[in-house]
């Protein structure tokens, strides 16, 4: 959306007034692979969208931050003097979240009114929640001088989600937004948080998202049951080796100690996280050598993994990807996020882009009923001001 009509927006909600409006976006993410690996201390390699959530913010010198969207009927605010209280499932508790882990760290704001917009399908799985947030984080380091550096908003984004939301996410979507850079993808070792800006050298291919329309809630789906389950599988691995996470474990190790999980769901969970990490560092290895066959070859085998050993799929990103897979112009595809619905990533030659969207959304709405949106992706920029 044009600056000029937010700001239209914006007045006609909160009137005219001489302090400064800024605007400031987040983008949302799609990952490439590296599935449920980064609360195991594994390696992701996601991507910043080009959209996002938009924030204009203005100070109205009073003890009240105002908040408002364009996408929902629903108005709020909260007072800068009384606890923050999480309200239901609002959208509100994104930023409040936000405001709240700030406060605990002693950094004050002062009164503001709030826009925000976005642009991101919602529950899509394209973490329009991590764009919230650190639209958020960001905008409230910049008005107040916190001095805070992109990789401290990014924490700060995802303690809010963990603790004041209740849905215990890993780094990787708010690491995404705040972090990408245009045409890169992002490889981050979630353990040490080291990590480096790859070029997505894809010539005469896309990277197409598709949107299966069937809703999913994060923080209701079996999202936190997975993490629980890969934590008792590092309890139990440990009595062979002393680890932490389960990314640390060469798939070798994994093999001969995997007996000493007795729970067989358990057991397949974490080979998921070992298989996928093991995916992830030989898919990198071969972008950075301009094979992207066997990079589409890598995405169609962390899919098949996601939906046979970590159980996240389900029918209808199962029926995208089997559409997706008999084109012939399909490098490679896989869902892409939490799982549990919201969206495929397919790598996709250019001049087969066309009949892929329209094919693969025949054969889609013919097996389930409903009606796949698609995105050719634009790999867009981390969290940033706009002048
Ligand atoms: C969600 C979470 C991320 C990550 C993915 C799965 O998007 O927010 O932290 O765990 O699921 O890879």
């Amino acid at each position: 959306m044009k600056k000029e009509q937010l700001t239209e927006t914006f007045i006609s909600l909160y009137g005219e007034h001489e302090d400064e409006i800024y605007l400031f976006f987040s983008p949302g993410r799609v990952n490439l692979i590296g599935e449920h690996t980064d609360y195991n201390g594994g390696y992701v390699f996601p991507c910043a969208l080009s959209f996002g959530t938009y924030l204009l913010a203005r100070k109205n010198q009073s003890r009240q931050v105002r908040f408002a969207t364009t996408n929902f009927d629903h108005r709020g605010e909260v007072n800068l003097d009384t606890p923050f209280e999480k309200e239901g499932k609002s959208w509100m508790n994104y930023p409040v979240g936000v405001l709240n882990e700030l406060r605990k760290t002693a950094r004050e704001i002062e009164g503001l009114d709030l826009l925000y917009s976005g642009d991101i399908p919602n529950g899509a799985g394209l973490s329009s929640s991590a764009s919230i947030e650190m639209v958020t984080a960001f905008t409230m380091n910049h008005i107040f001088g916190f001095g805070l550096d992109r990789m401290e908003l990014v924490k700060l984004s995802q303690k809010a989600e963990n603790i004041f939301v209740g849905v215990n996410c890993g780094i990787m979507d708010q690491f995404a937004s705040g972090m990408g850079a245009a045409g890169h993808a992002l490889f981050l070792n979630c353990d040490t948080l080291d990590y480096e800006r790859i070029p997505l050298n894809l010539e005469g291919m896309k990277i197409v998202i598709a949107n299966t329309n069937k809703r999913r809630g994060l923080a209701d789906s079996k999202y936190n049951e997975r993490r629980a389950q890969c934590e008792s599988a590092v309890e139990a691995l440990r009595t062979g080796k002393n680890i932490r996470n389960l990314s640390e474990l060469t798939l070798d190790e994994f093999n001969k100690l995997s007996h000493l999980i007795t729970d067989e769901v358990e057991r397949k969970r974490a080979r998921h996280v070992i298989t996928e990490n093991n995916r992830t560092l030989t898919a990198i290895e071969a972008l950075n050598r301009g094979d992207v066959e066997s990079f589409g070859h890598l995405m169609n085998q962390s899919h098949d993994s996601l939906r046979d050993d970590y159980e996240v799929t389900g029918k209808e990103l199962d029926t995208l990807v089997e559409e997706a897979r008999k084109m012939e112009g399909t490098i490679g595809s896989r869902m892409t996020g939490a799982g549990f619905g919201g969206c495929t990533v397919s790598i996709v030659r250019e001049d087969a882009v066309e009949s892929f969207i329209r094919e693969v959304g025949t054969g889609y709405n013919k097996r389930t009923g409903l009606k796949a949106d698609f995105y050719v992706a634009e790999i867009g920029d981390g969290s940033k001001q706009i002048v």
